[in-house]
C-alpha cells in the first residue's frame, strides 16, 4: 500500500528521506510528504501527486535537521489531497504522524474527540492517531504510543515524532510491515529494505504490537505490553541497484527481461539432476508432514492467483495431491473442512498481501499447515508460515507483476517435483522435468528476442478497447494474467477465458474490432484451440496467436503469429506468459500511459 521512510542520523535527513520515498513510490503514490524535526521545530511539507512534486516544491526551502519522517500515500479515507496527505498532526502541531494502513474504529474515535472540542483538519482515519497520541503524551513517547495502540482497531505501521522529545522517532506495527536499518549513518525505519538499500543492509524486522523507540545510536523494541524485546540484525540480499532502471525505459520492461535470470535465481543449488529431484531447504521442517500430503491448498491474490491456477494443474500432473485453489480475499468466508494433513501454500511476491495473510491466519486456525512461496525475504507471510521457500527473484518495482509470476511457476514446479518423485513420478520423468527446467531461461531469451514484433503486433492493435484472451489447461490461467496485465498497464478493458467457455457466452462480443488472443502452444489441447480460432475467425474477429514454433497450420488460419520454443507442457506457461506481459506492455506504451505506477493500484495491497 503506501511507503514509510523514517531516519535518525548524522546526516541531513531531507535529501534521505527524499531519495527513500522515491524508491518506495511503487507502493502508493497519490501524495506524499515529510517531517523534519531540527532539535526545536518540526517543518512539514505535503504534496498532492508523485514525489517529484513534493521535491519541486522543497526546492530551496531550507529544513534543518537529521531526524524525519516521510510518507507516499495510497488514499483509503479521504480523496488524495494535500491536508489528507502524511504527516498528519495534532491541534498544537507536536506530534507528527505517518501511517500505512486502516484504522477500522476511526469513526467512533472521531466521534469521541470531536465531542471532546477537538477538530479535525483532514478526511482521513489517520488523523486520529496524532489527536490520541497528544492526548496521551506525558513526557515519553513510547508510552503515548502505546497507550494508543490499545485504542486503536484495524492494521497500521506508524512513525511519529513529538517537538518535546527530539532526537526520537517511535515507530509501531499491527499488520503493515516495518523494518529498522542500521547503518554508520544512523538509523532507518521503512516499510521496505529498498527505502535504505543505498546505507544498509543490516535490518531488524519489527512483529506485529511491537513498537520500537529509535534515536541515533541506538533502538529498543519493545511489546505492546511494555515487554522489552532484545533481537538481532539480519543481513538483506538486496543491493541499491536491483532498484535501479539500468537502462531501460520502464521497471516493467527491465522486469519482463530478468525473467531469464530470475528463473536461474529461482533453480539455482535446488537441482539434483541425477536424481531427477530438487533439493528445497527452506521445506525441510515440515518434510515429514509434508510427505504425506494428500490435500494442498494454494491461496493467493491478483497474479500470484493466477500463478496458484498454474500450480494446480501442475501438482495434478506431477503429483498424486489433491490440489485445490483459493481466491485469498474470499478464502475466509468460506466454511473450511479441512482433510487431516492439509497443507494451505499461501504464494506472495510481497509477503504482506492483507488478504492473503488473513487466508493463511485462518486457515491455521482451521488445523492447516502453511507453507509460502514469498519474494520480500522476512515478510509477513514468511514469518507466519510453518516453513518456506523463497524466490530469489530481487526486489519487483514495476506495480504490474511479471518476473515473480514465472519465478512463482518455477518454485511450484520444483515443489511439485520433489512430492512426485516421493510419490509415483519415475526417475526418468524427474530427469526430464530437471532438463527442461535447466533449459528454460535460453527459451525463455529467444521469446525475449522477438520483442520488437510484438511491438509491431501492439501497435497494430492497441486502440482497440477490447480484448479476449483464450486459452486452456495450464494455458487458461496464461488468459486470465494476460488479461490482468492488459487491463493494469493499458486500461484497456480485456477478458480471459478458458477457450472452451468463449461459446457460452463471450462469442457474443466477437467482432472486427476486438483483437483475441489465442494461447496454443503443441500439447494435448492443440486441436480443442484450433477450432475455438476457427469459431473467432468464422465471426470476423481478427486473431493473435502465441504458438509453437514451427506451427505452420496455425500460422495460415491467424492474423498475427508470435512463436515460442517448445518444452514440456506443463512448463509452456513460463513462454506463453511472455508475449502477453510484453503486448500490455507495448500498448500501454503507445498509449503514453504510467506504464510502472498505473493509476488506482499499489504494488502491496496491505489492507483487506
Ligand atoms: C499484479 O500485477 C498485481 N499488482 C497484483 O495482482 C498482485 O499480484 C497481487 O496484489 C498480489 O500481490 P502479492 O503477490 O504481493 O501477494
Ligand atoms: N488510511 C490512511 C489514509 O487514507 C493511510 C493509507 C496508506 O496506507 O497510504 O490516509
Amino acid at each position: 500500500m503506501c511507503g514509510i521512510v523514517c531516519y535518525v542520523g548524522n546526516k541531513d535527513a531531507k535529501p534521505i528521506l527524499l531519495e527513500g520515498l522515491k524508491r518506495l513510490e511503487y507502493r502508493g503514490y497519490d501524495s506524499a510528504g515529510l517531517a523534519v524535526q531540527d532539535g526545536e521545530k518540526i517543518r512539514w511539507s505535503r504534496a498532492v501527486g508523485k514525489i517529484v512534486e513534493l521535491e519541486s516544491k522543497l526546492n530551496g526551502v531550507e529544513m534543518k535537521g537529521t531526524i524525519g519522517i516521510a510518507h507516499t500515500r495510497w488514499a483509503t479515507h479521504g480523496e488524495p489531497s494535500e491536508e489528507n496527505a502524511h504527516p498528519q498532526r495534532d491541534r498544537d502541531e507536536n506530534v507528527f504522524v505517518i501511517h500505512n494502513g486502516i484504522i477500522e474504529n476511526y469513526h467512533t474515535l472521531r466521534k469521541k474527540l470531536e465531542r471532546e472540542g477537538i477538530s479535525f483538519r483532514s478526511e482521513t482515519d489517520t488523523e486520529v492517531l496524532a489527536h490520541l497520541i497528544a492526548l496521551n503524551f506525558t513526557g515519553d513517547l513510547s508510552d503515548a504510543v502505546r497507550k494508543t495502540m490499545s485504542q486503536v482497531e484495524g492494521t497500521f505501521g506508524i512513525g511519529v515524532i513529538h517537538r518535546f522529545t527530539p532526537g526520537e522517532i517511535v515507530v509501531a506495527r499491527r499488520g503493515s510491515p516495518l523494518i529498522i536499518g542500521v547503518s554508520d549513518e544512523g538509523h532507518f525505519v521503512a516499510s521496505d529494505v529498498a527505502a535504505m538499500a543505498r546505507y544498509t543492509n543490516k535490518v531488524v524486522h519489527l512483529e506485529d504490537n511491537e513498537l520500537a523507540s529509535v534515536t541515533v545510536d541506538d533502538f529498543s523494541i519493545s511489546t505492546a505490553q511494555a515487554k522489552h524485546i532484545v533481537r538481532s540484525t539480519e543481513t538483506v540480499e538486496w543491493r541499491a541497484q536491483d532498484a535501479e532502471l539500468n537502462g531501460f525505459p520502464h521497471f516493467m520492461l527491465k522486469e519482463i527481461y530478468e525473467q531469464p535470470m530470475t528463473v536461474k535465481n529461482a533453480i539455482r543449488g535446488r537441482l539434483e539432476p541425477g536424481e531427477g529431484v530438487p533439493k528445497l531447504g527452506g521445506i525441510m521442517p515440515v518434510w515429514d508432514k509434508l510427505k504425506e500430503c494428500r490435500h494442498m491448498v494454494l491461496v493467493a491474490c491478483g497474479t500470484s492467483h493466477y500463478a496458484a491456477c498454474v500450480g494446480k494443474y501442475i501438482f495434478e500432473k506431477l503429483t498424486e495431491i489433491d490440489t485445490e485453489v483459493g481466491l485469498a480475499s474470499e478464502f475466509r468466508y468460506r466454511k473450511l473442512n479441512f482433510p487431516p494433513n492439509t497443507f494451505v501454500i499461501a504464494i506472495s511476491q510481497s509477503g504482506e498481501t492483507a488478504d492473503t495473510l488473513a487466508a493463511i491466519r485462518e486457515a491455521k486456525r482451521k488445523g492447516a499447515s502453511l507453507l509460502g512461496i514469498v519474494n520480500v525475504v522476512g515478510s509477513s507471510i514468511s514469518r507466519e508460515t510453518d516453513a518456506g521457500i523463497y524466490n530469489h527473484a530481487g526486489p519487483e518495482i514495476g506495480v504490474a507483476s511479471t518476473k515473480n509470476f514465472t519465478s512463482q511457476l518455477t518454485i511450484l514446479t520444483l515443489l511439485a517435483l520433489l512430492l512426485g518423485r516421493h510419490q509415483s513420478l519415475s526417475l526418468t520423468e524427474g530427469i526430464q522435468a530437471i532438463r527442461a527446467l535447466e533449459s528454460l531461461p535460453d527459451l525463455m531469451q529467444r521469446v525475449l528476442s522477438q520483442a520488437n514484433h510484438i511491438e509491431a503486433i501492439s501497435e497494430k492493435y492497441y486502440r482497440c478497447r477490447n480484448w479476449l484472451f483464450l486459452g486452456r489447461k495450464y494455458n487458461y490461467p496464461i488468459a486470465m494474467e494476460g488479461a490482468l496485465k492488459l487491463k493494469e498497464v493499458s486500461y484497456i478493458h480485456a477478458e480471459g477465458y478458458a477457450a472452451g467457455e468463449m461459446k457460452h457466452g463471450p462469442i457474443a462480443l466477437i467482432n472486427p474490432e476486438m483483437p483475441t488472443v489465442a494461447i496454443i502452444p503443441k500439447d494435448e489441447m492443440y486441436e480443442k484451440m484450433t477450432s475455438n480460432i476457427h469459431e473467432v475467425k468464422s465471426r470476423k474477429g481478427p486473431v493473435i496467436a502465441i504458438a509453437t514454433e514451427g506451427d505452420d497450420r496455425i500460422r495460415d488460419v491467424v492474423d498475427d503469429l508470435i512463436e515460442v520454443p517448445a518444452t514440456l507442457d506443463f512448463l509452456n506457461p513460463l513462454l506463453t506468459v511472455i508475449p502477453c506481459q510484453l503486448l500490455a506492455y507495448y500498448c500501454a506504451k503507445f498509449l503514453d500511459r504510467d506504464i510502472d505506477k498505473p493509476r488506482n493500484l499499489a504494488k502491496s495491497v496491505t489492507v483487506e
